[in-house]
């Protein structure tokens, strides 16, 4: 399906894990497809290289969600590089696991640069670029909804905003015939949380499948939100979790 052919788009944190896999998934159905990166060059090329196998325009740029001049930038490139912006995806992130008390300052403030302040910006610069069927879609958490477990107090907060962001903006860009909205995921098998590691059973049990999503699974959820389809959903949390907040 090519339904989304003539659109670009830019994924944030697109290097590995879900952000690559929406990446590919929105060239698969046609868009042109920015992501940035901070780290894994290599592995950005890499997803570039994948885009364009799927007859896309495909480009990565370094910028880290947590600074805000390179993070404005890489949207203005993305825009000029394709004339157009139709879809941005915020779904650069960290994990900052631990007990409260152990929690510093700087990660407080790198958290929310990368998770909220980034994502505010980011839409800001995105929507100077945006028409009617514009797309903002940020990748939030299950536990902006429930916290099953101790050490994610951080990692909750900042998650949890994108839920009043997401609302808010969906009301206030509505008449202009763009949509926002937030996927929650639940434990999805990336670097970031494998489903291999220490703990993955615990997460396992937690569900309703009995098993973790995988980083396509929430891309199938960010394909439809940016796809016509979806044209009234807007200002919605969804879960993609298998039934963890069930
Ligand atoms: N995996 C899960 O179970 C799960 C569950 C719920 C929500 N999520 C959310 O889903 C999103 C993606 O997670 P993931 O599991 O795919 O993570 P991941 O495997 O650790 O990949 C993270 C990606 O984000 C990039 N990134 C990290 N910090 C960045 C920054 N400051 N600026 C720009 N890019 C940055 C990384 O780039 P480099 O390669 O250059 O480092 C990488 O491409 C995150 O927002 C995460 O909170 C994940």
């Amino acid at each position: 399906m090519q339904d989304l052919k003539g659109k670009a788009a830019l994924v944030t944190g697109a290097s590995r894990g879900i952000g690559a896999a929406i990446a590919r998934r929105l060239a698969e159905r046609g868009a042109d497809v920015a992501i940035t990166y901070v780290n894994s060059a290599g592995r950005a090329a890499e997803v570039v290289k994948q885009i364009e196998a799927a007859g896309s325009r495909g480009l990565a740029i370094q910028a880290d969600s947590a600074d805000v001049a390179p993070l404005v930038a890489a949207v203005n490139q993305a825009a000029a590089a394709f004339g157009r912006l139709d879809i941005l995806v915020n779904n650069a992130g960290i994990f900052p696991y631990g007990p409260p008390e152990d929690v510093t300052l700087a990660q407080i403030d790198q958290t929310l640069a990368i998770h909220v302040r980034g994502v505010f910006v980011a839409s800001q610069a995105a929507l100077k670029h945006m028409g009617a069927g514009g797309r903002i879609i940020s990748i939030g958490s299950c536990f902006a909804q429930r916290v099953p477990h101790g050490g994610v107090t951080l990692y909750s907060m900042s998650k949890s905003a994108l839920i009043g962001f997401t609302k808010g903006l969906a009301r206030d860009v509505g008449a202009r015939g763009i949509t926002v909205n937030v996927i929650d995921p639940g434990s999805t098998d990336t670097d970031m949380n494998p489903a291999t590691a220490a703990g993955a059973d615990g997460q396992r049990a937690l569900t309703a499948l009995g098993h973790f999503g995988k980083p396509e699974d929430v891309a199938s959820m960010a394909a439809y939100l940016a796809s016509d389809e979806a044209r009234v959903v807007t200002g919605a949390s969804i879960a993609v979790d298998g039934g963890a907040n069930a």
